[in-house]
Parts: C-alpha cells; sequence; structure tokens
C-alpha cells in the first residue's frame, strides 16, 4: 500500500537508545589493524593511486585538501569523476555504490537524465543566472508551497545554513522574543549562533572556535528526546526575554542519529504553542526524502518555519531556502511590501534563486513526486537496515543499524551518542577523549568500506535513494560482509 512516506516501520527510539548506550559501554570493535594495513597498502596507494597524487598537490591549495568535511576519507580523500545513478567512480576508475547521496540532496541518485536535460536546455538558452527574475523561481516556490501544508510563502537562499539565519532573525522579528533553544548535538549549519551544542549534547560553544562567547547568550540547547529538558528551558527563558524559537530535526539530531519518540515533535509543537515561540522544523535532509510533505506530514505537525537546502535544488548549487506560514513569512524584506508598516529582516544573495538552481530544484521535486522516489528510497533504506542487522547478529557484533526510511545509521563506535554534563566538569576530559579515538575507528570503518566499494557518510550514515533496486542492496551488504568479517575487538 502506498503511504507517500519513506518510513513503513517508525524506529522504537527507547530500544535503540538502549542499544547505543550498551554499545558505548563496550569495547571498541573496528576493522582489524591487519586489514586496515592491507586495505591501505593493496587498495588506497595501489589502486587509487591517481586520487592519492592529485590530493597530495590540492593541499598546496586548499585547506586540509578538501573543501569539506564531507569528502574527507581515510586516508586519503578519493577524486570523484563520475556519478551515475546508484554508482560513482573515481579518478583510477573504481566503481562505487553510493551511499553519501552527495550528502542527502539526490534522493533520485546521482544526476538523473530527466533533471540534467532540462538544466542543460535552461544553460543553452539564458545560462545560469541573469539576477533578474526566471519563471523557475515561481514554478520551485509553487512546488513547493503546493506540497509542504504548512509553508504559505517560500524564500529560496543559497543554503540550508543561510536558511537557519534567516529563520531565527524573522523568529525575533515575529515574536519580539530574544531566545533560540536548538536541540542538544543537532545541526543547523555554521552561522555564529549555531554552532552551538553541536554533534555532542551539551557541547554548548566548545566547538565554535572563532566565535565571540557572547554570541550565545541567546542560544540554547536541551537533551534530545527529551520534553522536560525543553520545558525547563522555555521555563527559564521566561525570565529572560522569552523564547522566539525552537529548532528541531525532525527525526533526531544529525539526522537521527540520535532517534526521537514518534510522538515528539508533536510534544513540541504543543509546548511552542504554550509558550509563544515558533516551531521551526529543520527539513534540510528530510524534506523530500522523509515524503513531498517533509517530516512534518509524517509526523502530522504543522511548523511555523520550515528550512529547506540540499534536495530542493536537486543536487545543483543554490540549495537552501525558508517557508512558512504568511503572517510570518512578510518578516522577510525585499520586493513589493504591501500591509502594515514592519520592520522586515534582511536576507538574500546575489547568487540565491538563480535559474539553474530553481529549474534544477523544480524538475527534481516533480520526478520525486511523480516516480514515488520517497518511498522507493525507504523501501531500499529497510533492506539495507534489516541486512546489516543480520549481518550483526550472526557475528554477535555489538553494532547498532537503525533507519528512517532511506536515512540509514550504521553505528559501530557510538561516537556521537555521548554527552556532555557540566554538573560533572570532571568528566568532560574523558568524554572528549572518548569521542575523539572512537570517531578515528569510525574513520577507519570508513577506509574499509571504501576499498570495498562502499561511500558512506563518514562512516555511519548511509543514504539510499530511488536509483537503488533490490539486487543492488544486497550486493552492497555482500561488501559490508566482507568488512565485518575483519572486524577485532581493537581497544
Ligand atoms: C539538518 C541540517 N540543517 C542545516 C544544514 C546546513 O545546510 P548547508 O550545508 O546547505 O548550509 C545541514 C547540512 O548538512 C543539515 O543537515
Amino acid at each position: 500500500m502506498s503511504t507517500g512516506f519513506a518510513i513503513t516501520n517508525y524506529p522504537d527510539a527507547d530500544m535503540v537508545t538502549a542499544q547505543l548506550d550498551a554499545l558505548i559501554k563496550k569495547p571498541i570493535y573496528s576493522i582489524g589493524r591487519d586489514a586496515l594495513d592491507r586495505y591501505e597498502r593493496e587498495y588506497f596507494d595501489k589502486k587509487c593511486s591517481s586520487s592519492k597524487a592529485m590530493i597530495a598537490e590540492a593541499k598546496g591549495a586548499i585547506p586540509g585538501g578538501v573543501q569539506h568535511n564531507l569528502a574527507f576519507n581515510h586516508p586519503f580523500p578519493l577524486v570523484i569523476t563520475k556519478a551515475e545513478g546508484a554508482y560513482l567512480y573515481d579518478l583510477d576508475e573504481n566503481k562505487y555504490f553510493d551511499f553519501l547521496q552527495a550528502g542527502g540532496p539526490t534522493v533520485l541518485g546521482s544526476n538523473p537524465p530527466e533533471v540534467r536535460e532540462k538544466v542543460i536546455a535552461l544553460l543553452e538558452d539564458g545560462g545560469p543566472s541573469t539576477g533578474l527574475f526566471h519563471e523557475y523561481e515561481y514554478k520551485l516556490a509553487k512546488k513547493i508551497c503546493d506540497s509542504v501544508p504548512s509553508v504559505d510563502k517560500f524564500r529560496m537562499l543559497n543554503s540550508g545554513s543561510e536558511a537557519c539565519m534567516a529563520a531565527i532573525r524573522v523568529a525575533r522579528l515575529a515574536t519580539k522574543k530574544k531566545n533560540i533553544i536548538k536541540m542538544g548535538g543537532a545541526y543547523h549549519g555554521w552561522s555564529d549562533q549555531l554552532a552551538y551544542g553541536i554533534r555532542v549534547p551539551g557541547s554548548k560553544g566548545t566547538q565554535a572556535h572563532g566565535v565571540p562567547g557572547y554570541l550565545f547568550r541567546h542560544t540554547q540547547e536541551f537533551f534530545p528526546n527529551s520534553i522536560s529538558s525543553l520545558k525547563r528551558q522555555l521555563r527559564l527563558n521566561r525570565l529572560r526575554g522569552g523564547t522566539a524559537a525552537v529548532f528541531i530535526e525532525p527525526v533526531g539530531p544529525e539526522s537521527g542519529t540520535r532517534p526521537l519518540s514518534k510522538d515528539f515533535n508533536k510534544e513540541v509543537a504543543e509546548l511552542c504553542r504554550q509558550y509563544g515561540a515558533l516551531l521551526i522544523f529543520d527539513e534540510v535532509v528530510t524534506g523530500f526524502r522523509i515524503g513531498m510533505s517533509g517530516a512534518q506530514g509524517y509526523f502530522d505537525v504543522r511548523a511555523d518555519l520550515t528550512v529547506f537546502g540540499k534536495v530542493i535544488a536537486g543536487g545543483y548549487p543554490g540549495a537552501g531556502g525558508l517557508g512558512g506560514k504568511d503572517e510570518y513569512m512578510r518578516y522577510l524584506a525585499a520586493g513589493i511590501q504591501t500591509g502594515d508598516k514592519i520592520h522586515r529582516a534582511l536576507v538574500g544573495g546575489t547568487m540565491a534563486a538563480t535559474p539553474l538552481s530553481c529549474v534544477a530544484g523544480y524538475y527534481t521535486l516533480e520526478e520525486i513526486e511523480k516516480t514515488k522516489a520517497c518511498e522507493k528510497a525507504g523501501a531500499m533504506g529497510d533492506r539495507l537496515t534489516a541486512g546489516l542487522q543480520k549481518l550483526i547478529e550472526e557475528r554477535h557484533l555489538p553494532f547498532v543499524a537503525f533507519n528512517q526510511g532511506s536515512i540509514c545509521h550504521l553505528e559501530t563506535v557510538g561516537t556521537m551518542h555521548f554527552s556532555i554534563n557540566w554538573n560533572k566538569p570532571w568528566t568532560i576530559p574523558k568524554v572528549i577523549n572518548e569521542t575523539s579515538i572512537r570517531k578515528k575507528e569510525m574513520e577507519y570503518m570508513g577506509a574499509a568500506y571504501m576499498a570495498e566499494g562502499l561511500v558512506t557518510l563518514a562512516g555511519s550514515r548511509l543514504y539510499t535513494s530511488a536509483a537503488y533496486d533490490e539486487a543492488m542492496i544486497d550486493k552492497a551488504l555482500e561488501a559490508f560482509e566482507r568488512v565485518f568479517d575483519q572486524v577485532e575487538e581493537i581497544i
């Protein structure tokens, strides 16, 4: 039966959390050192020598050799030259299953011809941008408004980070309140105010190097999946300027790495109403991946503002935007302003909403809807996860696999399941040390997957797309099996 959504079996958050709690108390199991050494010498050094040479040169021009963390890989990043459907190919002509999916946007798979042909036609006609209005700005906005019930209007921006920044300004103008609360561990881009509580709940501003501490005066975090912790913060804020907004990644921090109970979002929505705060759903990953109406459609929640990114430009550049109810979207500056005289937020960007990003986004969303891509990608996620769980069980490994449709998690070390407790400051150095040891092991696992022909997100997250079929997933599982067979207790 068609549900329209990627998720068929919502994970039992309490059960997964208990498994992850147990995982981080156990010894670390990771790819055996002999196997890792063999992969480094026989795969990376021999079979990826062109990538190795290019990255060595790139280090002279690019800090760290790559422009963003997604591309990082142990022992060196691979140079990708071709992407097609569920496959990636590197400079040395090695072929991989793509479970990174460009970090999430390519729900249809890479480079679908239905979108590419429209992009090429647009480029031939008018090039990528003119600075003036283009019909696809309207078509994309209309498509998003028609698909997501809480979105009356849509403002296109360049990235998810920018859209989160815009959302904060709108929320403060609309509520006349100051504070922003986010879930610990969640990622809402790299802007100053939201570089707070990233990855590790309770980490506050400790990872925001270069951001003055006073910028976090009005940002707070609450513990994932804890309504009481959110309530406490909302109550506290009543005495210090009120809460303008609560930011939520609707399947949980870091795209559901810490899963949320199914009714959690509804409870957050209720609290937001009670305390007069706007509910901001960050659907950068979940939008048009969980379903055409987003995760909010799946959870049956109406967000006040919705942050979009990634898929809304179909993997092409310029992927970000803010949508929401008319009563809030009127706080955005630009264009023909009618109605009350109110202060409006300055947002924008020369390259925001180029015809290129809008045409790519529009046909991507059309194609996702037409082909039921969210459901198809979700079914592939279910198959992959069930296969991984079986492999783990058969080998009595402590690993944890679960999924929210096409967002699959393979936790081998539980790096992101730690948290920082400021009431016990003596434990903080131990937590930081433990997470960095485990992160390294996750990278080694990522390298082993890569050498077996599997591109993952940082060795622990796997996005599936509609370009997969069952036989491909089964083939990918055979490659995971080869890695799991070489896992040992390391520490
Ligand atoms: C949930 C979420 N919000 C915001 C962002 C930031 O989006 P961008 O990388 O387009 O700035 C990301 C990026 O991964 C994300 O996963």
